[in-house]
């Protein structure tokens, strides 16, 4: 057994790193993520491997640089911790988050996104549960733009890839509350296996929405423009009459539209170690998260 890191540059550990990820988080995967030239030095998987050369555990990091209430702050997000079933209560994901906290800078905030199995986990190793609001914006004047210049991108389009990953790098925040400067790379892993049918582009304006419908509501998981506030000029030509509320996945005060915060049921899995320098509401843009 020994804890392996550099994983992106060794062929056998990645490939091994590749076979490990569904088999402890399903539905998930790295690899075409990696192919499609995505994974960026910032990310930083660390792993248990036995003699045969198979990945039994892993821990990341990813370094970023938030904001924070408008300031620029150097953060670690903590990601991918796992143990293959059989392999778990071994002390192996101690041993990987702690020398993935090592890693840590003393100004770095320190913060993950866990589930619903892990609340009891993560307070072992100094993090604590911070409460999240939702952002939901009521449309009570709703318009039919009589537009239809929107059109799904597919991602499996080398070019409707590359107009995702050009503007993910050029892209202005859409929040400074608790928001990130350089994601583009987390986003592209979204896009790839968490929302690949939600992501449309508007052509007029070259924004593009990752968005998901459900009846009269539509969930927006982000937002990508040069401008934020690109949002509210077209925001009738994004959304159908029929569309009542939408629900953001981020803190929206940069789209230039009205909304209100209320609270998330559940509760969303956000834990910072130590102290999070924030208070008021905010969300965390979800497709930032790792
Ligand atoms: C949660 C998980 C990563 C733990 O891995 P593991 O290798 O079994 O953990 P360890 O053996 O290193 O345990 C470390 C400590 O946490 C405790 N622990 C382990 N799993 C726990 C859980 N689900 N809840 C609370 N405590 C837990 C252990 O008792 C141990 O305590 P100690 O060191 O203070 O004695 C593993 O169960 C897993 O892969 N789960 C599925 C993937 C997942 O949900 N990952 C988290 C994504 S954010």
């Amino acid at each position: 057994m020994r804890l392996v890191c550099g994983i992106r540059e060794d062929a056998a550990l990645r490939e091994a790193f590749f076979d490990f990820v569904p088999a402890v988080f399903e539905g998930l995967s790295f690899r075409e993520w990696y192919e499609r030239g995505c994974w960026p030095d910032s990310y930083r998987p660390k792993a248990i491997v036995d003699d045969a050369g198979s990945v039994l555990a892993t821990a990341a990091s990813s370094r970023l640089r938030v904001l924070v209430d408008g300031r620029v702050q150097s953060a670690l997000q903590v990601a991918t911790v796992g143990t293959r079933p059989e392999f778990r209560g071994r002390g192996f994901s101690r041993r990987l988050l702690e020398s993935v906290l090592a890693e840590a800078r003393p100004d770095d905030l320190v913060f993950l996104y866990g589930n619903d199995t892990v609340h009891e986990f993560y307070p072992r190793f100094g993090f604590r549960r911070v409460v999240e609001k939702e952002f939901v914006r009521y449309r009570t004047d709703r318009r039919d733009s009589g537009c239809n210049a929107l059109r799904n991108l597919r991602l499996a389009d080398g070019n409707d890839f590359e107009t995702l990953r050009s503007l993910a790098h050029r892209r202005a925040p859409v929040t400074e509350r608790f928001g990130v400067l350089d994601y583009a790379p987390i986003l592209l892993w979204h896009a790839l296996y968490v929302v690949p049918t939600a992501l449309v582009l508007h052509q007029p304006s070259g924004s593009i929405i990752a968005m998901s419908r459900e009846g009269d509501r539509a969930i927006v998981h982000d937002f990508l423009s040069g401008d934020p506030g690109t949002f509210a000029r077209i925001e009738d030509d994004l959304f159908p009459p029929e569309v009542r509320e939408l629900v953001f996945e981020f803190t929206p005060e940069k789209l230039g539209v009205e909304y209100e915060a209320r609270s998330l049921h559940p509760p969303s899995d956000l834990y910072v170690r130590g102290t999070l320098p924030l208070s008021g509401d905010f969300q965390f843009p979800a497709l930032a998260r790792t």
